[in-house]
């Protein structure tokens, strides 16, 4: 069975194809960064725009490059995310699928993440712990299996992408600031400035990052005040991402142990995050799974993977959902009519 699989969700148009025999055979990837980066972040309306420039274009050149007339299903990112942005992968889907007679599958965005290492030979096996970190999530995430889903922490405020963001800017780098903040700090000492480990002494598995965020401002303030924050601006990046990651494999250890997991996944933007897969893999005494660099971002890889996974779930392509907030919770496994 050939998936055809689009993402939408946010400022990347992502597409592929995925065969249930063969694997992966055809993908492509067009970044809206440039277009959000003089505004300092994602613009809904001018990522939803784009989307529609991108997507068509995108899916032709895919399916050319394959040999591939139609897909067998067609896989849309549903949600959580920007819901124009969203709107343009579904109503292409079921446009699509009313034209080709197929049927489609709605994805879940941070399924899509989670199950991105499910691309790779070396897939894990179930069930497992998952840390999904990206630019609007933070979640600790208990897979017993495809489609059964515990949510045992999320952030109670900022996503650790979006912090990585915000403080790249105010360090006066270019969005998204992330992978930016992250070459910077290899050339500063993260032991410099005395940064908050947040939450890592509380119960539970939850996540904050805004009492970080505050106390790198006042760093930044502090050394603008004293007209040196060019020679600190590496130290405050290093300072940063230490307390940053220190607090995310505290909470992940933590979780790994009461749930006694064998295997941890990565997956979302931050885990491209070079001192994160370090750190993780120093510390854990299970595997640590990642996707390839690649398809820890957005991608339309994901989507069309997991659902080719979903292939149970294929409908007719009745109603286009798009929706803005989306459980992982709430998901149940593949399930026929
Ligand atoms: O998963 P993703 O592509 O999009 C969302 O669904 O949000 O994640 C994007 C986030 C951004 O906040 C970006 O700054 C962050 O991932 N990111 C990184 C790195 N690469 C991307 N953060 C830290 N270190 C990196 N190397
Ligand atoms: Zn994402």
């Amino acid at each position: 069975m050939l998936v055809l699989g689009l993402e939408t969700s946010c400022d990347e148009t992502g597409v592929a194809l995925f065969d249930t025999e063969r694997g992966l055979i055809g993908q492509a990837l067009h970044s809206q960064v440039d277009l959000h980066a003089v505004y300092g972040g994602v613009v809904p309306e001018i990522a939803s725009r784009d989307h529609i420039r991108a997507l068509l274009p995108l899916i032709q050149g895919v399916l050319d490059e394959a040999g591939i007339e139609r897909p067998d299903a067609i896989a849309y990112t549903a949600g959580p995310g920007l819901v124009g942005a969203l709107m343009v992968g579904g109503g292409l889907a079921c446009g699509l699928g009313l034209a080709w007679n197929r049927p489609v599958i709605p994805i879940h965005h941070m399924e899509g993440h989670l199950l991105a290492p499910m691309l790779e030979d070396d897939a894990p096996a179930f069930p497992f712990l998952a840390l999904l970190v990206s630019g609007g999530h933070t979640l600790l995430v208990w897979v017993q299996t495809l489609g059964d889903y515990r949510v045992l922490g999320s952030t109670l405020d900022d996503a650790v992408g979006e912090a990585f963001d915000k403080t790249a800017k105010l360090l006066g780098l270019p969005y998204p600031g992330g992978p930016a903040l992250a070459a910077l700090a290899t050339q500063g000492n993260d032991e410099a400035c005395k940064l908050p480990r947040p939450m890592l002494h509380r119960d539970g598995f939850d996540f904050s990052f805004s009492g970080l965020k505050t106390a790198v401002m006042l760093q930044v303030r502090e050394a603008e005040s004293q007209r040196n924050l060019d020679a600190v601006r590496a130290d405050i990046a290093a300072s940063f991402q230490r307390a940053a990651v220190d607090t995310l494999v505290g909470r992940t250890l933590k979780a790994a142990k009461y749930e006694r997991a064998e295997r941890i996944v990565v997956a979302g933007g931050v885990g491209a995050n070079t001192l994160l897969r370090e750190e993780l893999a120093a510390q854990f005494e299970g595997r640590v799974f990642y996707p390839r660099l690649e398809y820890c971002t957005d991608n339309g890889a994901m989507i069309a993977v997991a659902g080719a996974l979903r292939l149970a779930d294929a409908r007719k392509p009745a109603t286009i959902q798009a929706m803005a907030r989306w459980s992982l919770d709430s998901l149940t496994p593949p399930q026929s009519e």
